[in-house]
């Protein structure tokens, strides 16, 4: 398997988490912001793609490639404010998922919230790295 790390990040988290999801992902995967996307993407059997959100929305940057992606398999890191285990937190992340072209297989999902007070940094990078592991566990199985 191909894989491939793109992110839209404002103040920088997650640019953060992309490096942390990029650092457990095969030696030589590219993380890369999304607007320096290569023009042999569709090469790549799956895409780790990081926006974060705005107005509720996926920020603009992320959502025009959202819209044109074509791999087979996507795997989707968003960061937002909010309570990560609430109804509007999944809501959100149900925006995103819209804007995939139909027929998109999401094989993962992970959400970073810059409200949540109990997970500190560190913690949360495990996490985004055991993320990745486990998308790309059950991709090679
Ligand atoms: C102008 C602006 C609008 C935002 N709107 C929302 C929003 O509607 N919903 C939300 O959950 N977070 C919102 N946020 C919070 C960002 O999604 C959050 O700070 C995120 O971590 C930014 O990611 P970055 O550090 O990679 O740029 C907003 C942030 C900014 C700066």
């Amino acid at each position: 398997m191909k894989y491939i790390v793109l992110y839209s990040s404002q103040t920088g988290l997650t640019k953060k988490i992309a490096h942390a999801i990029a650092s457990v992902l095969p030696k030589e995967t590219p993380c890369l912001p999304i607007l320096q996307m290569p023009s042999d993407i569709a090469s790549y059997d799956c895409l780790f793609l990081g926006c974060w959100m705005r107005s509720d929305e996926p920020d603009k940057v992320a959502e025009a490639v959202l819209r044109r992606i074509q791999n087979g398999h996507v795997a989707l890191f968003v960061s937002l404010h909010g309570d990560l285990f609430s109804d509007e937190t999944s809501k959100r992340l149900h925006n995103v998922i819209e804007e995939l072209p139909r027929g998109t297989v999401v094989d993962g999902t992970f959400i970073t919230s810059i409200e949540d007070d109990f997970i500190p940094d560190d913690r949360n990078l495990e996490f985004a790295r055991t993320f990745a592991e486990n998308t790309m566990d059950r991709l090679e199985r």
